[in-house]
């Protein structure tokens, strides 16, 4: 049974409306956590809807509240704002205005759909019960956003939060369709940085020195036995070097020698035991050939997991707006990563894709998110405006 029989067509409806402000957002795109016009695109365009709305102290963050003023749930709507330090390439008419800045991840498109999904919960208020927070996120791009917002206490904006929602779009699935996965949905990110020092002289007499390049060389390889070895293979973590640096010609043996690379895992578990197993490798691999080699974790965002009943309530929402054939359950996490983590990791809640797949494209081949050449198919956005206002009041009638 369709409980939201009218929703999809008074998405529809917005839908001309969130193109122009989608396009408006893509032609003049912001980096990071602070973003001027966003915002105030943003506040004009939520403006006149009577919402409770407040603005980020340490970033340009965008936090509106409708009250129903009945007694009910909190409903937390969640879209990034923010774009990604690149040229664009796609040839579109309203192309990035803005040297080397792009909205190539979609996140034009999230501030578009949630504004939308603010006007149509508007004009179905008299149906709601408790809150809708529309939590407008700067700096999702590698800034923890999320998590200033939370330290600036959007999650008790309005009461507790019962049920966090959020949508990313993704060209690489097809046009329309829903994609979503209960548990973990997303890898953790984080950044290692490896020192090795010995003592450089002349590369014809390296028993006079501590050469670092050996030993880091030693280092790069037993992590990759290390992964192998000590980490359960279903409960996977990726560590990869990309990144390595020593010395400056071919008859001077350097100081030191520098390792840089990023770790990915889909556990907290597995997260913390490659960090642990980092750090005994490291500094082991660096006393037995007399050098110090030192670890440095620059921690990034955590697991993306998302609250199984959520997601599998989520699933039954969207199924119920979109038709079954529409909704995909995931079989595997994906091993990009997202600072929504940081709002599942304290209230139950779920994260979607939509995808957007251009008509003229087909979604294996199609220029993915991060992409120069990322398009997408805005028509997805009046599926995103619906699916956001219906988790809101479906939850509401719980
Ligand atoms: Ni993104």
């Amino acid at each position: 049974m369709n409980q939201f029989p009218n929703l999809l067509s008074e998405a529809d409806e917005l839908l001309p409306e969130a193109i122009r402000l989608r396009r408006d957002l893509h032609a003049h795109p912001e980096l990071g956590l602070d973003l001027p016009r966003t915002q105030a695109a943003v506040l004009a365009a939520i403006n006149g809807l009577g919402l409770n709305v407040t603005t980020g102290k340490s970033l340009s963050s965008v936090v509106a509240i409708l009250d129903s003023g009945r007694p009910g749930p909190t409903v937390l709507l969640r879209g990034d704002m923010d774009a990604l330090p690149m040229p664009e390439d796609t040839g579109l008419e309203f192309a990035s205005s803005v040297e080397g800045v792009m909205h190539a991840c979609g996140h034009d498109a999230h501030v578009a759909m949630l504004v939308g999904a603010a006007h149509l919960l508007r004009a179905h208020d008299d149906e709601l019960r408790g809150r809708v927070v529309f939590m407008f996120q700067p700096g999702e791009e590698g800034d923890h956003g999320a998590r200033f917002m939370i330290d600036e206490g959007v999650l008790e904006a309005a009461g507790p939060v019962d049920m966090a929602f959020a949508i990313h779009q993704s060209p690489s699935l097809p046009n329309g369709m829903v994609f979503t996965k209960g548990g973990t949905l997303l890898a953790s990110a984080d950044e290692i940085f490896i020192d090795v020092k010995g003592r450089g002289g002349h590369a014809s007499m390296p028993y006079q020195t501590i050469d670092p390049i050996p030993v880091a060389c030693e280092i790069v390889l037993a992590i990759q036995s290390m992964v192998t070895r000590k980490v359960d293979v279903f409960d996977p973590a990726v560590v990869t070097i990309a990144h390595v640096t020593a010395g400056t010609t071919s008859n001077v043996i350097p100081e030191v020698a520098h390792i840089h690379g990023t770790v990915r895992t889909v556990s907290a578990r597995t997260r913390q035991l490659i960090q642990d197993e980092l750090e005994r490798l490291v500094t082991g691999i660096g006393d037995a050939h007399g050098a110090l080699a030192t670890l440095r974790v620059l921690p990034g965002f955590p697991v993306t997991v998302n609250d199984e009943a959520a997601a599998e309530w989520t699933v039954s929402v969207a199924v119920d707006l979109l038709g079954a054939d529409q909704v995909l359950e995931m079989p595997t996490p994906v091993m990009g990563a997202e600072d929504f983590s940081y709002v599942l990791e304290n209230v139950p809640g779920a994260m979607v894709f939509l995808g957007t797949c251009p008509d003229d494209a087909e979604f294996t081949t199609a220029a993915p998110n991060h992409s120069n050449r990322m398009v997408l198919n805005e028509t997805a956005m009046a599926k995103g405006i619906a699916l956001y206002a219906a988790i809101a009041l479906a939850r509401s009638s719980q």
